[in-house]
This record gives structure tokens, C-alpha cells and sequence, in this order.
């Protein structure tokens, strides 16, 4: 066992504390406390042009979706870490009646793909050809997302959600001191030259205050504007991204580009003491587990436990524990694997998972055919409310920060490296992390499993709240806790994103706690219950909006762990 407070964080959180240590980590506690309120629309992102842009699409009259569409696009010129282009994501969507929908942009494996794609020529498992380079890019789908999500439910001219970024991108913006240090830190450690030029000024790294332009990525998005996703997939960007695949060992097509399609799905609903929770469905794992999760924790008075108390934090990780061990056993996507997406979400099912509680000692999570691998902290979340009530949740990633690194020649843009979310191989796992089982390998056309979980809460009938956050696994986690601190501790959304967070994921077997999450005195009791325990780092950020019952205004609560986060109203 660990001595308590241990420096011993999950790597989601030692990862989120290496990059805290270009942008400069925020106190989670002692911040302010109040939300950012409007009588209209409002938008909480990770950068504050971003929730801007959206915010004046509102103001413009559009709706949601085309506040959503906008501020995406937005955070692909501000937000380069993540905010994309070339990767994927998931948008979740309540309508004023009630009525829910997703749109499904998550990036597919190309029709190349197959389950041993990352064995060298000896049959030996390589992390590096799995996570970086060409053959670790999947096909892109967030323009053909924003597309459809636009003609299905945009009311706004296209042309003006995609002008506002073509225009940041052509003639650039101010770099914050975080974000300069950002891309300065990723010119410096990437190998292609594309990126280095997209990311320096001949070679210069940029200072704060200084003005950035993407110029190539200016006229793809002028393609974008021009012919929507066929400005993407088809044409002159497809053929640019296709030639740099080719140059670079990736399999990538123009055919797969082509073929490329996101899909409408049902988002997985559930309940939560009188709450309607609705989240995304497979590919993603993160609403059936944050589902399973509220149902374990509904039995439970967790109020009367104490916020971050040992008991809670004890309670919170025996539930994420057994709704990580499903997430392995049967997640991946629906498509092509039978997911029991009903039977994981079911309170029979929650009931039958919590009997096996013990209130005072922890379990024990055995390695048997499935494993945890890293995955990086760098995604992002936004909100949107509108002055109507639809409300749109958004994630989306390149997953790592920056993605694959590689900046298409010619188009300006950074691919992702989502097909590090596949499993590395039949029959793999073992005990360092690898993940062998069935469901979740590469095959064509298949979408790679994700935690990312946009979510929606609504309370007789009407819209309460907007959540979800980055963080690889922890996403889900992070997620459930924003809930948790709304309707079972009464926070208000600030105080509900600021709350210091915790994150268990089966394996490995350990509790990691945010910094400031937990007294010494807790963390003792926890590993006296048997627990390993990790406190440090930072864990996601929740960009939420709740909406205040009695007075209808939108509450904007942007996360001060990330330090160009802003909420705007309108
Ligand atoms: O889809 C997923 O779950 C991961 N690729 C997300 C990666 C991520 O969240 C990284 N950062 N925040």
C-alpha cells in the first residue's frame, strides 16, 4: 500500500499536470463562485473567442445548433490542442419540447484497417505506430457532423457560421499567454515540418500578444463556407490530406474521406432522483456508465455523507470502479458489436452491481482480460443554451493534445490520432495496460470506442442543465461529479464545475484525487478501507450552463482550470 498522499496520480492526471505546466494551473478553490448569467442565450468553452462567436450567432438569431456549429469551428482556429477540424466528437441535443436527439461525428478506421495494423514486421505490438504517426489518424468526421447537425436542425445561413473562423484564422488573433506557451511548447517537439510552419513564425516561436494566422487553414475553411462538407471530403482538401497519408506511411483514402457519413443516433436516457439524465450513446461509453453509475449511487443518502468525505469518495469510487469493469467487458461501437446498452443502463442492473458494496471496505479490481491504457487529457467541452431553451452539449477531440501532431500541407489543419482508442491487438491484453478483447478492435469502417459523454439534464419537463468535460477516461467521472454536486449538494453550476474532483477506472486499481480534493485525514481513512489513493494534478474542464429555476436566466459556468475558458451570454 501507498503512504498517504502519495505523489502517485493516475497518468490522466500527471498528464493534465505536465500540460498545467505550460498553462498555468488554476486554484480550484477560492475562485469565484458565481456564474455568469443572461436572460438569452449563453455559451461556456474552453476559450473565450470561441463562446463569442457562438454567443453572436445567438444574437444573430440563430439557434443552438448553429451557435454550436459556430463556436466549433471557432475552436479550431483559437483552440488548437483540440478544438479541430480533422478529428471527431459527439453533440447531444434537447429541443424546447423535450425531445432529444445526437449526432454521431466520431472519426471511423479506414477501409484499410485491421485489428493487427499496429504489429511490426515481427509481429511485435508497437504504442508508437498505434498512438502517433500516419497510421494512428482516423477518418475525420467533425465537418461532416457540424453539416449535418446544420441541415437537420440549423436554422442560420452556413455561410455565416463558418465566416467568423475563416475570418480569425486569415487574419489571426492575440495570443493569450497559455495558449503562446502552448503551441510554442508543440513547435518545439514536433518532427513535421507542416506543423512547425503552421505553429511558428518562420521558425520563431509566437509570444503573448502577439497575432496568429493560419492562412491555409483560412482557405479550408473558406472551402468549408463554400461547399460545406464537401469542401472537407471531397476536392482539393480531401486530395491534400490523401497526398500527405501517402507521404507519410497512412492509409487514409480519398475513398474513405468520400465514404465518410455521421450518424443521427438515440441518445441513452436515464433517471436520477426525479432528474432526466440524457447523454451519448455507443460509440461513446460515457452516458451508458454515467447512467449505471447514478443508478448505483441512487440508493445512497450522499448528502449526508459530506462532499469528498471518505465515506462518498469511497461510495463514488466502488460505483465508477464497477461501471468501468462493464465499460470493457461490452462498450464499443453498436454498429459493429452487440452493446447491452438497455441492460447496462437498467436500475435491476445498478441494483445487482451495488449488492456487492461493502459500505466499510473497498473491492478489489482484478486484472483479467481487459487493462487500462493511457489516454491523453486533451479534448474539449462545451455548452450551449439558446434563448428558447434548445440545448446542445458538445465534445470533441483530436485526442491527444494537438492529435497526431501532423498538420496537413497545403490545408493548415491538425489530424487527429483517435485510432489509439481501438485496442492494440487480438489477444493482447496484459497486465501493463495492453487491451486485446473483441469488441473494440480496428476494423474498416469501425468507430473507435470514446468516454466522451455531452449531457443534458432536464426536471419536470424543463431544461436544468448542460454538462460534460475533456479528460480521456476521466471524462466520464468528471461528469458524473458536476451532476452529483448540482442535484445532491445543491451547488450552483460554478461552484458545481469548480468542486475539487475524483476518479477511479478499475484498473488500475487506484482512487486519484484532484489537488486540494481531499484532506490527509481522508486519505488515510480511504487507504486504511483498503483503497490506493493519488492526490495531484488537475482532472478535465466542465464549460457548463445550468438554467436557474426560478428565474429562467442562463447560467454560464466556464472551468477555471483552463485560463482562456469563457461563458458569453447574449
Ligand atoms: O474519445 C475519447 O474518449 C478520447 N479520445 C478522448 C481523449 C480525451 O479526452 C483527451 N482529453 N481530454
Amino acid at each position: 500500500m501507498r503512504s498517504a498522499r502519495s505523489r502517485a496520480p493516475s497518468l490522466a492526471l500527471l498528464f493534465t499536470a505536465l500540460a498545467a505546466l505550460t498553462a498555468p494551473a488554476v486554484p480550484v478553490l477560492g475562485q469565484s463562485v458565481e456564474p455568469i448569467r443572461s436572460t438569452g442565450g449563453m455559451v461556456a468553452s474552453q476559450q473565450w473567442i470561441a463562446s463569442q462567436v457562438g454567443a453572436d450567432v445567438l444574437a444573430a438569431g440563430g439557434n443552438a445548433v448553429d451557435a454550436a456549429i459556430a463556436t466549433g469551428f471557432a475552436l479550431a482556429v483559437t483552440h488548437p490542442t483540440a478544438g479541430n477540424i480533422g478529428g471527431g466528437g459527439f453533440m447531444v441535443i434537447r429541443f424546447p419540447n423535450g425531445q432529444t436527439t445526437a449526432i454521431d461525428f466520431r472519426e471511423k478506421a479506414p477501409l484499410a484497417a485491421h485489428p493487427e495494423m499496429w504489429l511490426d514486421e515481427n509481429g511485435a505490438y508497437s504504442a508508437t505506430m498505434h498512438h502517433r504517426g500516419h497510421l494512428a489518424v482516423g477518418v475525420p468526421g467533425t465537418v461532416a457532423g457540424f453539416d449535418k447537425a446544420h441541415r437537420l436542425y440549423g436554422r442560420a445561413d452556413w455561410n455565416d457560421l463558418v465566416d467568423p473562423s475563416v475570418d480569425l484564422a486569415a487574419d489571426g488573433f492575440e495570443l493569450s499567454e497559455a495558449l503562446a506557451r502552448s503551441i510554442g511548447g508543440f513547435a518545439r517537439r514536433i518532427e513535421y515540418e507542416a506543423s512547425k510552419a503552421a505553429f511558428t513564425r518562420n521558425g520563431t516561436a509566437y509570444e503573448p500578444g502577439d497575432t496568429w494566422k493560419q492562412p491555409d487553414l483560412a482557405r479550408t475553411l473558406q472551402r468549408i463556407r463554400d461547399a460545406r462538407s464537401d469542401g472537407f471530403y471531397r476536392g482539393e482538401t480531401a486530395r491534400l490530406l490523401a497526398q500527405e497519408m501517402q507521404r507519410g506511411g497512412g492509409i487514409i483514402t480519398e475513398e474513405d474521406l468520400d465514404r465518410y457519413e455521421a450518424r443521427e443516433r438515440s441518445p441513452v436516457t436515464g433517471t436520477y432522483r426525479g432528474y432526466e439524465v440524457i447523454s451519448m450513446p455507443p460509440p461513446s461509453s460515457g452516458g451508458v456508465a454515467i447512467i449505471s453509475m447514478l443508478n448505483m449511487l441512487e440508493a445512497y443518502d450522499l448528502r449526508a455523507m459530506g462532499h469528498n468525505s471518505p465515506e462518498y469518495i469511497h461510495h463514488l469510487a466502488e460505483a465508477m470502479r464497477r461501471a468501468f469493469r462493464d465499460r470493457a467487458a461490452y462498450l464499443a461501437d453498436a454498429d459493429f458489436a452487440d452493446v447491452p446498452v438497455q441492460k447496462l443502463t437498467s436500475k435491476e442492473h445498478a441494483e445487482w452491481l451495488r449488492r456487492s458494496i461493502d459500505p466499510e471496505r473497498a473491492s478489489v479490481s482484478h486484472p483479467s482480460d481487459v487493462d487500462s491504457g493511457y489516454e491523453s487529457p486533451e479534448t474539449t467541452h462545451y455548452s450551449v443554451v439558446d434563448a428558447d431553451g434548445m440545448a446542445v452539449s458538445v465534445t470533441y477531440t483530436l485526442e491527444s493534445g494537438y492529435g497526431s501532431g501532423i498538420v496537413v500541407p497545403g490545408a493548415g489543419f491538425l489530424l487527429n490520432n483517435e485510432m489509439g482508442d481501438f485496442n492494440a491487438g487480438p489477444g493482447l491484453t496484459n497486465a501493463t495496460g495492453l487491451i486485446g478483447t473483441k469488441p473494440n478492435l480496428a476494423r474498416p469502417g469501425q468507430r473507435m470506442l470514446s468516454s466522451m459523454s455531452p449531457s443534458i439534464l432536464a426536471r419536470d419537463g424543463k431544461l436544468f442543465a448542460v454538462v460534460g468535460t475533456p479528460g480521456g477516461r476521466t471524462i466520464i467521472n468528471t461528469t458524473l461529479q458536476v451532476i452529483l454536486n448540482l442535484i445532491d449538494f445543491d451547488m450552483n453550476v460554478q461552484e458545481a464545475v469548480n468542486a475539487p474532483r475524483i476518479h477511479h477506472q478499475w484498473l488500475p486499481d487506484r482512487i486519484s484525487i484532484e489537488e486540494g480534493g481531499a484532506t490527509d485525514e481522508t486519505v488515510r481513512r480511504l487507504e486504511e478501507m483498503g483503497h490506493r489513493v493519488g492526490v495531484g494534478g488537475t482532472q478535465g474542464s466542465a464549460n457548463s450552463i445550468a438554467v436557474d429555476p426560478a428565474t429562467g436566466e442562463r447560467l454560464g459556468a466556464p472551468d477555471p482550470r483552463s485560463p482562456d475558458a469563457g461563458a458569453r451570454g447574449r
